[in-house]
């Protein structure tokens, strides 16, 4: 095994969150006890509903927020909250596409201009040696050299995710954390812009974690995958293992919830009902077990630990 990239241990975060005028405030916790090894080249899929906690945790790996407790190792160096030296030299190695391409770009600036910033920022290149690192990155991501003076209104939405994947890979960093980067596009460009990272990581053995709900685009891409429920990882293994027999109930649903999964990898149908629990006040014991099928007395009062089954995993007092 060779060595990981990136290393969380028991990433954590909680929010102070205000009830208004008068009443106390309150903690969110958007995030529990979240650990992964990523190695060099290889995708780790992070699945689960809206509000389990998946950009707290993009943003915890990208070192735009620290988190409440746990740590981050990025290559061999252990990331030190509030070291600005170390954060500006590690922030070159992870870099980050959001899900909205129109949001993340600058309406007022030529793209290659945009694309050059980290350039400008993290290195001492001079204005042509950073104009040939745009133009190589463009070229990388199927666009053309005369685009390289262009505004963001004049791409098309595919384009535009194009256009912010060649400015997160301009430093061709280590680890690229990618936070739903398909699901605003067009079904007819989704696979265009999957097909892009695929490519790009072939190229650049770049490690990615994928964060996305759908499970179909996480069967394309992922080699592992993390399943999160309430702001922690419910089931985590490689993808194979996982697709092909989920033990957690909760991802058993979820997959039954796919209908484009191959029907060989799909399990008995399993629904769950009712909404995912606020985390200002999670339920006691599993936070799954209201809507669990499976869920007992010992579900209602006792957190199940993840514990090893089967080459994954997995955090349920049923499985196996
Ligand atoms: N800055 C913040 N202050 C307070 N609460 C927050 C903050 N950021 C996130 N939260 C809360 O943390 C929880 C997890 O949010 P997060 O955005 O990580 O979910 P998500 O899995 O990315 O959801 P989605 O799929 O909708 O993007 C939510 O309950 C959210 O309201
Ligand atoms: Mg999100």
């Amino acid at each position: 095994m060779s060595h990981p990239v990136m290393t969380a241990e028991s990433l954590t975060r909680h929010y102070h969150v205000s009830q208004g005028f008068m009443k106390p405030a309150v903690t969110v916790k958007a995030l529990a006890d979240v650990s992964f090894k990523l190695e060099q080249g290889r995708t780790l899929a992070v699945v689960g509903e809206s509000g389990c906690g998946k950009s707290t945790l993009a943003r915890q790996l990208t070192l735009i927020e620290p988190p409440t407790e746990g740590r981050l190792q990025l290559g061999d160096e252990w990331v030190k909250p509030g070291d600005k030296a170390q954060y500006k030299r590690l922030r070159s190695q992870v870099q980050m596409v959001f899900q909205n391409p129109y949001a993340s770009l600058n309406p007022r600036q030529k793209i290659g201009h945009q694309i050059g910033e980290p350039l400008l920022l993290n290195t001492e290149l001079s204005a042509s040696e950073r104009k040939t690192k745009v133009l190589e990155s463009l070229e990388r991501v199927g666009l053309r050299p005369e685009h390289h003076d262009r505004y963001a209104h004049m791409f098309s939405g595919g384009q535009r995710q194009r256009i912010a994947i060649a400015r997160a890979m301009v430093l061709q960093p280590k680890i690229l954390v990618a936070d739903e980067p398909t699901s605003a596009l067009d079904v007819s460009i989704q696979a265009q812009v999957l097909n892009l990272f695929m490519d790009l990581q072939d190229q650049l053995k770049t490690a990615y974690v994928f964060v996305s709900h759908n499970l179909a685009v996480v069967e394309h891409i992922a080699n592992d995958v993390m399943v999160m429920y309430l702001g922690r990882v419910v089931e985590s293994g490689p993808k194979p293992t996982i697709f092909a027999n989920a033990l957690h109930p909760y991802t058993q649903a979820l997959l039954s919830a796919t209908p484009s999964i191959d029907p060989a990898h799909r399990q008995k149908k399993i629904k769950i009902h009712g909404e995912l629990p606020s985390p200002l006040n999670p339920p006691s014991g599993c936070a799954f077990h209201k809507r669990c099928p499976l869920a007992d007395a010992r579900c209602e009062t006792e957190l199940p630990m993840l514990r090893e089954l089967q080459g994954r995993q997995v955090a349920c007092h049923h499985a196996g």
